[in-house]
């Protein structure tokens, strides 16, 4: 039996599993994103997290639609996320785009629909300085219409956060963001809870993850025989203890494995506890550390960093 991923209840009463699997690859073959979504739902992930600019929601769907064909899951057990690409800001633009996103799907809704940036841009990249105000309305609508269950943001910072929840008639759900052991972000998360927005970690493995080896040397995880000690006392990976501190610190993860014994792995966090001191611990491990800084919209206007 796959283990038993909980739920967090979102601010619209939806139930979202605090696990998912990410889909976002820089290298790939043709194949592999369906493989990974058939692979992923097989050993007992729910919840997926897609985008536009990923170029995989056709894989996606498909994986998903075999595994509803096959009865391994119904629609209705699954949580899919996709989000908006920056280059479709303006308010008229968003209720086609999310349409198009679902007709690669194969999907007639999402649970969740989320501006992938606060950043807006044109098709060659330049800055198109919409306001994300703007935006968010046209994502109103596509809530509406049924489209998607839930809307959300992406890489917002406080200070967007604030405005754009002024003015929303439909809050947020969520933020993602990027959170590690490298990157706490403990101000940034202290605030999404306390406006009930519900922070969502993408790249959860951080500099652990062999995706990152320019930076590895960076991490004191890495290193430090203290947090080796800690997957050693539990019986895990290095990479399950930094998922399991995230959870417990009520933060939903997506980490990416196209691997299955990584998938099994990231799936089993649920079964132990970190102390008060073990979180303390990871805690100082902190480094700032933006895997995903985004420079090319360093000098856009609503760059959130
Ligand atoms: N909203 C945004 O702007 C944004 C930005 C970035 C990412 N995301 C989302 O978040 C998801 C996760 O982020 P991410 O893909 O950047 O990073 P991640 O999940 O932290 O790391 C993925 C990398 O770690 C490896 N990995 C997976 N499990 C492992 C384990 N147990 N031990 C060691 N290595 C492991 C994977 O390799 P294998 O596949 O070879 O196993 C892959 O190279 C993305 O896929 C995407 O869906 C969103």
């Amino acid at each position: 039996m796959p283990p038993k991923v909980p739920n967090v209840r979102l601010n619209n009463g939806v139930q979202m599993p605090i696990l998912g699997l990410g889909t976002y690859a820089r290298k790939w073959e043709t194949g592999d994103f369906r493989k990974a979504v058939e692979c992923g739902i097989d050993v007992g992930y729910h919840h997926i997290d897609t985008a536009s600019m990923y170029k995989n929601e056709e894989e996606v769907g498909e994986g998903i639609i075999n595994k509803i064909k096959e009865g391994i899951v119904t629609r209705n057990d699954l949580f899919v996320t996709t989000k908006l690409w920056n280059n479709r800001h303006a308010e008229k633009d968003i209720v086609l785009t999310l349409k198009e996103s679902l007709a690669k799907l194969k999907l007639d809704y999402v649970d969740l629909y989320l501006v992938h940036w606060p950043v807006s841009i044109n098709d060659e990249g330049e800055d198109q300085a919409i306001d994300y105000i703007e935006t968010w309305r046209g994502m109103e609508q596509a809530l509406q219409l049924g489209l998607t269950k839930s809307i959300g943001v992406s890489n917002f910072n406080e200070e967007q956060l604030e405005r754009l929840l002024a003015t929303a008639k439909v809050k947020p759900v969520v933020n993602q963001i990027e959170i590690n052991p490298s990157l706490t972000q403990q101000k940034l998360v202290d605030y999404c809870k306390s406006v009930d927005v519900q922070p969502v970690a993408y790249t959860p493995l951080g500099l652990l993850s062999d995706a990152r080896p320019e930076f590895a040397h960076l991490d004191k995880i890495n290193t430090d025989p203290r947090f080796g000690a800690l997957a050693e006392k539990y019986g895990k990976t290095k990479a399950q203890i930094a998922l399991r501190y995230l959870v417990q610190r009520g933060i939903v993860v997506i980490p990416k494995s196209f691997t299955k014994s990584r998938m099994e792995e990231n799936l089993k966090i649920f079964d132990f506890e970190l102390s008060a001191a073990e979180m303390a611990l990871v805690d100082s491990f902190n480094l700032n550390h933006r895997c995903v800084p985004a420079t090319a919209f360093a000098k856009h206007k609503y760059y959130p960093f």
